[in-house]
C-alpha cells in the first residue's frame, strides 16, 4: 500500500513544467495544474466546457448571481475559470471594479491584447493570481459582493471553513457572499451511479468531499452572516430537460471524461470499463427509463454591519 501511495505521488509531482506562468503537470493524459488538490485539466477542451458551462447556467439560473447586491462598486470571483462570470459582471456594472482570482492564469488567448481589443476584457476587469486554500490576497472589507462557483472539486473538505471565513473576510459589512456548487447527479441510472462513484472515490484521494456543496447555507451562518439564503436546483440532464437537459448532458460527460485518466491512473476501474460504463451511461440519459437530475446548490448572505 505504502509502495502505491510512493509511487503515486512520484507520478503527480514528475514532470512538473510551466504553461502560461504557472505550473502544470502531465497527468492521467492532460495537462493539470500542479500544486493544487484540484484535478480537472486545463487545457482547450476545458477552457471550451467552462465557457459552454458558464453560458449553460446563466440561461439555466436566469441570470448570473441571486443575491440582492444592488449596485456593487468593487466585486471578487474566486476560482474565476475562464473569467467569463467576472467579466460580464464588469460590463453589468460598469462603475464597479471587478477581480477574478485564480490559481490558474487565463489562457495565453485570453490574456492576449487580442481580447481588450474585442471587447472582451472591459476596463474594469483586472486578473489575480492567487490560491484560496492559502487565503486571500486582499484587506478585509475589500469588496461589496464574493462570489464562488464550481470549487467542489478543489477544496478539500476540512479546508471549506477556511475558505468560506476568507470569502467573508474581504467582503465589506453589508456586503454579500454568494456561492455555487454543484455534486450528486441522481436518477441516471447504474452506469451514472457507477462513474459517480468512481469520480467520488478519486476525490476522497484528495481529501475532497463532493458533496460538500449541500452544506454552503451553513457554511456561511458559521461565518456569522446574516440573512442566508440557500436552495438547491435540480437541473435536468438528458434530452428529456429540453435544451438545459441536452446542455447539461455534454457538461457532465465532458466534465468526467476529464476525470478519466486520473480515475484509471489511480487503479479504481480499468480503461475499457471506463469507456464501456461511460457508452452506457449516455445511452441510459437519453432512454425514457432514466430521468437524470443533477443537483446545483446556491446560497448567499449578508456580512453583519
Ligand atoms: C470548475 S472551474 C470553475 C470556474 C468558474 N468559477 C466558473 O464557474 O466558470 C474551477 C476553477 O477553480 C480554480 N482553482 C482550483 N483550485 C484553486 C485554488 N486553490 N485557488 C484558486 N483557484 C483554484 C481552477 O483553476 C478553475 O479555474
Amino acid at each position: 500500500m505504502r509502495w502505491f501511495g510512493w509511487l503515486r505521488r512520484k507520478r503527480e509531482t514528475d514532470g512538473i513544467t510551466e504553461l502560461d506562468g504557472s505550473p502544470a503537470v502531465m497527468m492521467g493524459g492532460r495537462m493539470r495544474t500542479a500544486g493544487v488538490p484540484y484535478m480537472l485539466p486545463r487545457d482547450m477542451e476545458e477552457i471550451n466546457r467552462l465557457d459552454f458551462q458558464h453560458y449553460l447556467l446563466r440561461y439555466a439560473f436566469r441570470g448570473n448571481y441571486a443575491a440582492p447586491i444592488g449596485h456593487p462598486t468593487s466585486i471578487l470571483d474566486v476560482g474565476c475559470g475562464t473569467g467569463r462570470w467576472a467579466r460580464e459582471l464588469a460590463s453589468t456594472f460598469p462603475q464597479a471594479r471587478v477581480t477574478g482570482l485564480d490559481v490558474t492564469p487565463p489562457h495565453a488567448d485570453e490574456a492576449a491584447s487580442a481580447d481588450a481589443t474585442l471587447g472582451l476584457r472591459p476596463p474594469n476587469y483586472v486578473f489575480t493570481a492567487g490560491n484560496v486554500l492559502e487565503g486571500l490576497p486582499f484587506p478585509d472589507a475589500t469588496f461589496d459582493f464574493t462570489h464562488m462557483r464550481l470549487l467542489f472539486l478543489a477544496i478539500p473538505a476540512d479546508r471549506w471553513p477556511f475558505v468560506v471565513s476568507e470569502l467573508a473576510r474581504v467582503t465589506r459589512p453589508g456586503g454579500w457572499v454568494e456561492l455555487v456548487e454543484a455534486g450528486g447527479e441522481r436518477q441516471g441510472g447504474p452506469a451514472v451511479d457507477a462513474l459517480i462513484d468512481w469520480g467520488t472515490r478519486m476525490c476522497a484521494h484528495r481529501g475532497i468531499d463532493v458533496t460538500y456543496g449541500a452544506r454552503l447555507g451553513d457554511l456561511l451562518s458559521g461565518t456569522g452572516m446574516v440573512h442566508v439564503q440557500a436552495r438547491e436546483v435540480a437541473l435536468p440532464l438528458g434530452h428529456y430537460g429540453g435544451r438545459v437537459g441536452t446542455m447539461m448532458e455534454a457538461d457532465f460527460f465532458t466534465g468526467i471524461r476529464g476525470m478519466q485518466g486520473l480515475i484509471t491512473t489511480l487503479g479504481i476501474t480499468s480503461a475499457d470499463e471506463f469507456a464501456r460504463t461511460l457508452a452506457q451511461a449516455q445511452a441510459d440519459v437519453n432512454t425514457p427509463q432514466y430521468k437524470c437530475i443533477a443537483p446545483f446548490y446556491i446560497a448567499y448572505g449578508q456580512r453583519a454591519r
